[in-house]
């Protein structure tokens, strides 16, 4: 307890070079969930969805229509958007790898999919079980129907600053794999730090490469992990060039199942504060998101990664 004191606010210093808002792309139901050891029960997925909602965060990837084998953590995605209730004004998008996902989104009244390839041959491999080449041929009938559908459609590019197995990954390959996620229709390119080795000129690096092949800035959103801890860094960066989409997890749940050098993502208190701190708007409640992850903590037996939270949560 803070025996009486205010909670500790940044002191808020405009910075003309960043943008006025930023739009929180919140993952921490997927990309957290599908990575615990243990299946979170469909209710306590549908209670974390309310909750980020109600804390005002707008998009909320809430599961992924994947193979139930490889992913079982969201085995029950039908059943999740069945029995969520949805908060007025928030988008809630899910993964889909193929057209079986997409069917299985559609059936769900899915509006918003994402589609997730890699800038690496063994990644896709690994995660999608086909080839860097093989993947486009997966994904290209997906975005054609779900733009027929009038969905809209991000595409994520995993292994963008890094592979555990390739090792370096040149920026020129990732900007041709997300351009060419853009040609086939995806609105959105998400430029995913899987592994977290990512550091500022990094970030600069990519963002070069992918504006020289054509990819406007506006279309990018970033996907840090905060694994060797440069996530705030390479948002930073990112948002100095001009991104406005940037991916969080509440809490800093996450990683990914087919790459175990990933750890969670940057976690979205601790992009809140420093948001705060540049007086950014993102229309988030920090404090009922703070609520939500220590609750979330709770259910899966052990504190929160993120730094606000354990600083917000004790004072
Ligand atoms: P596959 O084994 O090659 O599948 O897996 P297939 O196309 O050969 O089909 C085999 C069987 O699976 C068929 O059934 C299909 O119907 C069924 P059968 O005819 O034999 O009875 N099937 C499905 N069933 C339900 N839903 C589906 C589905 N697809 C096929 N969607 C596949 C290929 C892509 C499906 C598999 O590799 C897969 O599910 N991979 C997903 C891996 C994953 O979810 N990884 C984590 C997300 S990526 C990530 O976290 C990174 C990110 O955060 C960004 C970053 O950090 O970089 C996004
Ligand atoms: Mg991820």
């Amino acid at each position: 307890m803070n025996g009486g004191r205010a909670r500790a606010l940044p002191m808020v210093i405009r910075d003309p070079a960043l943008p006025d808002e930023v739009t929180i792309y919140e993952v921490g139901a997927r990309d957290g969930l599908q990575n615990e050891a243990a299946v979170v029960p469909v209710e306590v997925k549908a209670e974390f969805l309310q909750r980020l909602a109600r804390a005002g965060l707008k998009v909320v990837e809430a599961t992924s229509f994947v193979h139930p084998r490889w992913v079982p953590q969201l085995a029950d995605a039908a059943d999740l958007l069945r029995t969520m209730v949805r908060v007025d004004g928030v988008d809630y998008p899910v993964l889909v790898p193929n057209e079986r996902g997409l069917d299985r989104a559609l059936a769900a009244g899915v509006r918003h999919i994402a589609i997730f390839a890699s800038a690496t041959e063994t990644f896709a491999k690994r995660n999608l079980n086909r080839t860097l080449d093989e993947q486009f041929a997966m994904f290209a009938p997906v975005v054609e129907r779900a733009r027929m559908e009038g969905l809209r459609v991000r595409g994520y590019v995993s292994m963008c600053f890094g592979d555990p197995w390739e090792g370096a990954v040149a920026p020129a390959q990732v900007a041709a794999v997300g351009r060419r996620l853009v040609e086939m229709g995806c609105d959105q390119l998400s430029l995913g730090d899987t592994i977290g080795t990512g550091t500022p000129a990094h970030v600069d690096a990519v963002l070069d490469a992918c504006a020289a092949d054509g990819v406007r800035i506006r279309q990018i959103a970033v996907h840090f992990h905060d694994t060797y801890g440069q996530a705030l860094a390479n948002t930073l960066t990112a948002l100095r060039r001009g991104v406005t989409t940037v991916d969080a997890s509440a809490g800093g749940l996450g990683g990914c199942p087919y790459a175990e050098s990933a750890t969670g993502n940057l976690a979205t208190e601790d992009l809140v504060w420093m948001l705060d701190g540049m007086g950014i708007r993102h229309g988030v409640d920090l404090d009922a998101l703070v609520a939500t992850s220590t609750w979330m903590a709770a259910q899966l037996g052990r504190p929160s990664p993120s730094n606000v939270v354990r600083a917000l949560a004790h004072s």
